[in-house]
């Protein structure tokens, strides 16, 4: 039997009669002497959706029982027996959860009436929070599928640069893989550590607007060669701006990862600090990748070399802190890039 109410009474004549309204009414219910026993109920039958308990009982008082039955069950209606001189204590238990209170002596119409308002009210309550939880899940997984949309956009643009550029091919989820370990090693953690994975993948997608004779070209370019190549900062972030705007360190990663500390970089000849760590630490990386790999303009130097160069050029090129962190991070460069 689903039991609907529980009447909690230690007047063993009110507590029938006021059963027996209860169960005319259409709700199957128990009856519980103290507010001991009807813990016990609850212990043995579960939740119960509506009691009504008198305040002052013996062994254990109403408003004990009150609290230690939200305490288990938040979602219990209760309605509270009051005598006359008892409403202060009666006000004290609606504080405390209570869902209502009836004054004694009880009127059987009234009796009725309160407690088809506590059911409406507790089913509002458990309708409020399933529609919260369901909407709070539909957020979450539309926020996941987006994030996973941008994610699959994002491959798509490094595929199509890959495809246009043979150098850069392996070259981005390198730049990626070993910003993320040197990040470790200077404390990065959670998104912080994800900023710095997906700048690394994306740093250099601007050159997509690249013309490929100069992306390509075996020598040395023409100044107006290398400001057409220099774009490919800025216009990098402007191509992931509307899919990337919550991720803003991402976009700073793409813009500035051409930076020098001594401000000698471009787009914005950015000085020290100013440059997010971030870029700083792309900027290191993306160097070694680029020393230690074949370009169309010449051969790959060895990764010590590349090494000792990154180390000469800290302090005016590049961070020497990150440096630093690269060649902890790393301390057999050698075994570069072929594992990492
Ligand atoms: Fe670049």
């Amino acid at each position: 039997m689903t039991v609907h109410c529980l009447v909690v009474d230690d007047d063993a004549q009110v507590r029938h009669s006021l059963a027996r309204v209860i169960q005319a009414h259409g709700l199957a219910t128990l009856e519980a002497s103290s507010g001991a026993e009807a813990l016990a109920i609850l212990e043995r039958e579960g939740e119960i959706p509506l009691a009504i308990s008198d305040i002052h009982m013996p062994e254990m008082d109403g408003v004990t029982f009150l609290r230690q039955a939200l305490e288990r069950y938040p979602d219990m209606a209760i309605v509270m027996l009051t005598g006359v001189a008892e409403v202060a204590t009666a006000v004290e238990c609606l504080k405390l959860g209570a869902l209502d209170y009836i004054s004694k002596p009880v009127l059987i119409d009234e009796v009725r009436a309160r407690v088809d308002k506590a059911l409406e009210k507790r089913e509002l309550v458990l309708q409020n929070r399933f529609y919260q939880q369901h909407l709070e899940s539909r957020v979450r997984d539309l926020d996941r599928r987006n994030k996973q949309s941008v994610i699959n956009g994002v491959q798509m643009l490094v595929h199509a640069l890959e495809a246009k550029d043979a150098y850069t091919s392996g070259h981005s989820t390198r730049v990626s893989r070993y910003a993320v370990k040197t990040a470790v090693h200077l404390g990065f953690t959670g998104d912080r550590l994800e900023h710095i994975r997906l700048g690394g993948e994306l740093h250099d997608i601007g050159k997509i607007g690249t013309r490929e004779d100069i992306l390509n070209k075996p020598g040395p370019l023409t100044p107006d060669e290398f400001e057409h190549i220099k774009g490919h900062t800025a216009l990098g972030e402007r191509i992931l701006a509307p899919s990337l705007g919550e991720s803003p360190m991402v976009l700073r990663v793409v813009r500035s990862h051409h930076e020098r500390i001594d401000g000698g970089g471009f787009p914005d000849g950015l000085v020290g600090q100013a440059i997010p760590q971030e870029a700083r630490i792309v900027a290191v990386v993306d160097a070694f990748d680029a020393m230690t790999t074949n370009r169309a303009y010449r051969p790959s130097r060895t990764p010590g070399d590349a090494k000792d160069e990154l180390q000469r050029c800290a302090g005016t090129h590049f961070d020497p802190e990150v440096v630093d962190a690269f060649v902890h991070a790393f301390p057999d460069v050698s075994i570069l890039p072929s594992s990492i």
